[in-house]
């Protein structure tokens, strides 16, 4: 069954095509980071129109290089939520009148879920139940993950999101966006020991990030001189280490107190090498398994959305072309 996948729930626009949710045909991701990388962050009004511009011929490049036509999609996956509601308008007007055209249905799918699916287009992928560590700009969500539509909630961020974090602490530094790039590259040739920046809420399964973000603004502030780029290796090391830290502690407790052994690290954040590494080393040392996307498919692609729409198209699930986008939708109110 070849489905066709949509995605504009932020700043990037994405089609892709993937074969029987497991194989990829075509992944198409045109992103506007340097559009908003002036303004230090998304701007969603820009976002929305640039959306507008980009989907039709992202949604063509998507079937070209699958090599199909129109005809031979079976049906459409467009991210519903969460995510900005105009972004999210344009990818769910656009699929929904294309499935009408084409007399095919349209499956309105949780961005979130698409995060945890993107690891089913590995080859090595793991069978449900999982612990899954959702970690974007928006979220940091730790599920306890027993099927597609069921995934409970053990932990989430009470402020910030982890990728919100990273790129906060780059608008401060003033090194650019997105700030997970930017800071994992200069961290890489850091001291991660030099500043120690504050670990929130080690007892709690939940997560807080926004003080973690003040104690680098006291510290910029404190200081006299300007921060030479020199120093930029050693704050950041120091200060990706203190995010990386609690994502990875929390999850493993997740994972014990759970009794179950497959961990799956998902979303934006999971492409940051430390990250992925920690993860991995953990895993040796304790006897878990864990999982994670390659990169390219831990940052918002549609190749994710389609594996869901797959998935749910398969049991029959579809949705009615009056559905409407959701800025907010828990995982686990699915
Ligand atoms: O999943 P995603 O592409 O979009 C959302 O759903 O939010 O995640 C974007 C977030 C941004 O905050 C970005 O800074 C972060 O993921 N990110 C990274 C890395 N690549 C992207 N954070 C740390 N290291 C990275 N390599
Ligand atoms: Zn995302």
């Amino acid at each position: 069954m070849l489905i066709l996948g949509i995605e504009t729930s932020c700043d990037e626009t994405a089609a892709a095509v993937v074969e029987d949710g497991r194989r990829i045909r075509s992944s198409i991701i045109a992103s506007q980071a340097e559009l908003h990388s002036k303004y230090g962050g998304v701007v969603p009004e820009i976002a929305s129109r640039k959306h507008m511009e980009t989907i039709m011929p992202v949604v063509c490049e998507a079937l070209d290089e699958a090599n199909v036509t129109l005809r031979d999609i079976e049906g459409i996956a467009v991210t519903r939520g969460p995510g900005l509601v105009g972004s999210l308008l344009v990818g769910l007007s656009f699929a929904k009148a294309m499935a009408f055209a084409l007399d095919i249905p349209c499956i309105g799918v949780n961005h979130l879920e698409g995060h945890v699916a993107a690891v089913f287009l590995s080859d090595n992928y793991p069978e449900f139940p999982f612990i899954a560590l959702v970690v974007s700009g928006g979220h940091t969500n730790i599920y306890l993950a027993k099927a597609f539509q069921n995934f409970i909630s053990l932990g989430q961020t009470r402020d910030d999101a982890a990728g919100e974090a990273f790129d906060k602490a780059a608008k401060l530094l003033n090194i650019g966006y997105p700030g997970g790039v930017v800071i994992e590259s200069l961290a890489k040739k850091g001291n991660r020991e030099v500043i120690k920046f504050p670990r929130a809420m080690r007892e709690s399964m939940d997560f807080s990030f926004s003080g973690l973000k003040t104690s680098l603004l006291v510290y910029i502030k404190k200081r006299i001189h300007p921060i030479a780029d020199d120093e930029l290796p050693d704050i950041t090391a120091s200060y990706q280490e203190a995010i990386v830290d609690v994502l990875v502690e929390k999850t493993i407790r997740a994972s014990e107190q759970n009794a179950v052994s497959r961990i799956v690290v998902c979303g934006g954040v999971a492409a940051n090498s430390r990250l992925r590494e920690r993860f991995i080393e953990e895993s040796r040392l304790r006897g878990f398994d864990v999982f994670i996307p390659p990169r390219v498919l831990c940052t918002d692609n549609a190749a994710m959305i389609a594996v869901v729409g797959d998935s749910l198209l398969r049991r029959g699930i579809k949705d009615s072309l009056d559905m409407n986008a959701v800025s907010r939708w828990p995982l686990d109110s699915l």
